[in-house]
C-alpha cells in the first residue's frame, strides 16, 4: 500500500439515523478520504452532552450512526471508527489545554454565542469548554487534517491556536497544527425548501429509509412557491427539488426538468417522482449493506471496541509526550 499523505480526524455528535444532508455534506468525504489519509472517525458522544437534557437514546444513536457511516463505505479496515469516550486520555489533555486557554477566546466565539442565545438557562461550563474538548480531539491523534463544515472553521482556528499556544508554553513541538480541509458540498436543504436539512427541524430524508418512506418524504418538498396550478411555469432556480434534481440525476433529465418546468410541460408530482426514484437508486447499495451489517447486533460494537483500542494506542503514545513536555512529576 502506498504510504498515506497524513493523518484526518473527524468528529460527529451522535445524531443517530442519518440523512441525506449528513450524507452528502460530510459521511460521502469521510469515505473518500480512507484510502489516501490515515483516518479516524469519532462518534463524539462527550460532545454530546453539552446540550444533551438526557441520555436514553445515546446508545442507539451512537450505533445508528456509526452504522450508517459503514453501510456509506466507511471500512474498519480501511479508517479507524470509535467512540470519543472510550479514549479517556481525551479528557486528560482537555483539562491540559484549558490551563493554556484564555476565557475570553472561548466566550467570544460566535458558536458559543449562539448556543447562549438558543438555550439561556443552560450554560454550563462544557459547554463553554467545548472547543477545548474538540481541540483535544483533533490534537490528541496529531491530525493534519480536520474535514468539517465551514461553520466549524473557528474551531478549528481555536485548534491551531491551542497547539501553538501549547508548544509555546513548554517549549516543545509535540502537538500538531490541523489544517481544516472544508467541504466543498453546499449546503442541502431540507424537505421545507427553506431550512438546512437537519434531524430536529424534521425536514429531513434518511440516507437509509425505505423506498416508499423515501417517495412519501420527497412528495412533501415544498417547490416554488409562486407555482400553484399544474399549468402555471415554474422557476427551477428557487426550487429545491431541482437543486436535488442536480445532485441525483442525470445531465439529460436535469436538463429535461430545468426546460420542462418553465414552460409547465412537467408537473411538480412527475418531477418529484423521478428524484425520488433517483435518490432511490443511489441509495439502494448503501441500505443493503445497512440491512447486512444490522443481522449481527454485536458487529458494530465489536468494530468500535476495536477501532477504540487502536485510537487509545495512539492517544497514549501523545499523552506521554505530553506528561513529558510539561515535566509533569
Ligand atoms: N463540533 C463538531 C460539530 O458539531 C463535532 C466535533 C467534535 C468535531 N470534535 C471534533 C469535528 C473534531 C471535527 C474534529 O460538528
Amino acid at each position: 500500500m502506498p504510504a498515506k499523505k497524513g493523518r484526518v480526524f473527524s468528529g460527529a455528535r451522535p445524531t443517530g439515523r442519518q440523512h441525506l444532508g449528513n450524507y452528502l455534506g460530510a459521511v460521502k468525504n469521510y469515505v473518500a478520504m480512507q484510502d489516501e489519509y490515515d483516518c479516524l472517525y469519532c462518534v463524539v458522544d462527550l460532545h454530546a452532552l453539552t446540550t444533551l437534557e438526557t441520555t436514553e437514546d445515546l446508545r442507539q444513536n451512537t450505533m445508528d450512526m456509526a452504522l450508517d457511516w459503514m453501510a456509506a463505505g466507511l471500512d474498519p479496515k480501511k479508517c479507524i471508527i470509535f467512540i470519543q469516550s472510550h479514549v479517556p486520555e481525551v479528557t486528560e489533555l482537555h483539562t491540559i489545554l484549558s490551563m493554556v486557554t484564555p476565557l475570553g477566546k472561548l466566550t467570544d466565539l460566535p458558536t458559543f454565542k449562539e448556543k447562549v442565545r438558543e438555550n439561556p438557562h443552560n450554560v454550563n461550563y462544557g459547554l463553554v469548554g467545548y472547543p477545548v474538548l474538540m481541540a483535544a480531539d483533533i490534537l490528541l491523534y496529531k491530525a493534519n487534517f480536520v474535514p468539517a463544515g465551514i461553520d466549524q472553521a473557528p474551531h478549528i482556528e481555536f485548534a491551531r491556536e491551542t497547539a501553538r499556544s501549547f508548544n509555546h508554553h513548554f517549549n516543545t513541538d509535540v502537538l500538531v497544527e490541523p489544517q481544516m480541509k472544508a467541504t466543498q458540498f453546499p449546503k442541502i436543504i431540507g424537505i421545507d425548501g427553506e431550512q438546512k436539512m437537519s434531524k430536529s427541524l424534521h425536514n429531513d430524508i434518511e440516507m437509509t429509509a425505505s423506498a416508499e418512506e423515501t417517495r412519501a418524504r420527497v412528495m412533501m418538498m415544498k417547490t416554488d412557491p409562486a407555482r400553484i396550478r399544474r399549468q402555471d411555469p415554474g422557476n427551477p432556480d428557487v426550487c429545491n427539488v431541482y437543486w436535488m434534481h442536480k445532485i441525483f440525476s442525470t445531465p439529460e433529465q436535469i436538463h429535461m426538468v430545468d426546460v420542462e418546468c418553465r414552460r409547465a410541460g412537467i408537473g411538480c408530482v412527475d418531477c418529484k417522482k423521478l428524484l425520488a426514484e433517483n435518490i432511490n437508486k443511489a441509495m439502494e447499495p448503501v441500505r443493503e449493506k445497512r440491512a447486512e451489517l444490522e443481522k449481527d447486533k454485536n458487529l458494530v460494537w465489536d468494530i468500535l471496541k476495536d477501532g477504540d483500542s487502536r485510537a487509545r494506542a495512539i492517544a497514549q503514545a501523545t499523552m506521554e509526550e505530553v506528561r513529558r513536555a510539561i515535566d509533569l512529576p
